[in-house]
């Protein structure tokens, strides 16, 4: 990933740090120890389920609330001591819109000026180019109520680069998109990120963080509970399978009772996606995917008399990443993988 060096050839420090990040509200304790390290000019995804506290991570980075506990660096400025240096550097589009709906695109645009404090015809200039880059130019002077979901998003991440910040904050940008829109956030975040901007993202979409994302954080009971590249979180856990889908319930409850017997390593169905799969008359056979694994599986589930209506095999990918680590089934706040989650039921 190119690295722009805004300092001009000094070593900038990281974008963002934190050192024992802590936040409670009330006896609930929400972030509960949490440290971040992300460089200039990289792409940072948080993810983690409903309430793991995302948005509260980007609310504390962006000083829009304060911590309880922990060290936390923004473009060099300390958030608690320094908030307004911090502020002038940053930018964030919230989880919900920030939009106001009586006034048009353009007008939401130079309020956003105003508040950064940039003259009348700068301003101008500013809200031209952001509202042509986001293809809102044609929807300027209509009331931004009147826009979809999909525009009203842009609008919100225009309206972040007004002020020309160097690191900014998107918590869930793409959630409500559609494919093509999504695409076109995903194509303006690589544009930021190759002028030196740095992003700290959250999303719900795993395929987003695997697409976009220098490092990702899994977020869960208040600890990341696993931090690296796409390809890193992914080796930690084995999560490739085959899945046997059937159509008739008799033939599905046989094949799972015959499964138990399976002589493979490692190979026994998962214990995770319970109730779903069973609905789903499905089975997963944990697999490495490779040749002779699968030739074994076959021969094994034709001496057994399994005859599955549909046979898939499954890579692991993030979604796998993020079931085994957050939840019911995460292993004990631990970095590394848990071997027994492959074990049987
Ligand atoms: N102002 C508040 N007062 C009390 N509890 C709060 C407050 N803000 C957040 N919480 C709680 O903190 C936890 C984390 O919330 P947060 O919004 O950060 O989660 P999230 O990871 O962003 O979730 P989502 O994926 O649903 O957006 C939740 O349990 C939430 O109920
Ligand atoms: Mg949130």
């Amino acid at each position: 990933m190119p690295t722009s060096n805004p300092s001009g050839g000094r070593p900038s420090p990281a974008a963002i740090s934190a050192v024992g990040l802590r936040k409670s509200y009330g006896d609930k304790t929400v972030l509960d120890g949490i440290d971040l390290s992300i460089p200039a000019g990289s792409v940072f995804a948080l993810l983690g389920p409903n309430g793991a506290g995302k948005t509260t991570v980007v609310k504390i980075l962006s000083t829009l609330i304060a911590a309880d506990g922990g060290q936390v660096q923004v473009a060099g400025h300390d958030v608690a001591g320094s908030p307004d240096g911090v502020r002038a550097a940053i930018g964030v589009t919230g989880q919900f819109s920030a939009v106001d709906g009586l006034i048009t695109g353009e007008e939401n645009m130079l309020l956003m000026a105003d508040l950064h404090h940039l003259s009348r015809r700068e301003g101008r200039r500013v809200t031209a180019e952001l509202l042509e880059r986001f293809d809102l130019t044609e929807a300027a002077k209509k009331p931004a109520a009147t826009y979809s979901g999909g525009m009203k998003r842009r609008l919100d991440i225009a309206m972040t680069l007004v002020g020309d910040p160097r690191i900014i904050f998107l918590d869930e940008p793409t959630t409500g998109l559609d494919p093509r829109s999504r695409h076109n956030m995903w194509q303006i975040v690589r544009e930021l990120v190759s002028d030196g901007v740095t992003v700290f993202l959250t999303t719900q979409y795993l395929d987003e963080a695997d697409e976009l994302a220098d490092r990702i954080a899994v977020l869960d009971g208040g600890r990341i509970a696993a931090e690296g590249s796409a390809e890193e979180l992914k080796r930690l856990i084995p999560g490739g399978h085959v899945r046997l889908r059937f159509s008739d319930p008799s033939a599905y409850r046989g094949a799972a009772l015959a499964l138990g017997d399976i002589p493979f390593p490692h190979a026994r169905p998962r214990p995770r996606g319970g109730a779903r799969e069973e609905e789903a008359l499905s089975l997963r056979i944990p697999s490495d995917g490779s040749q002779r694994e699968l030739r074994s599986i076959l021969d094994w589930l034709d001496a057994a008399g399994i005859e599955a209506d549909e046979f898939t095999v499954h890579t692991p990918d993030l979604d796998d990443v993020f079931f085994a680590l957050t939840g019911s089934d995460a292993p004990a706040r631990s970095h590394q993988p848990d071997q027994s989650k492959e074990s049987a039921r």
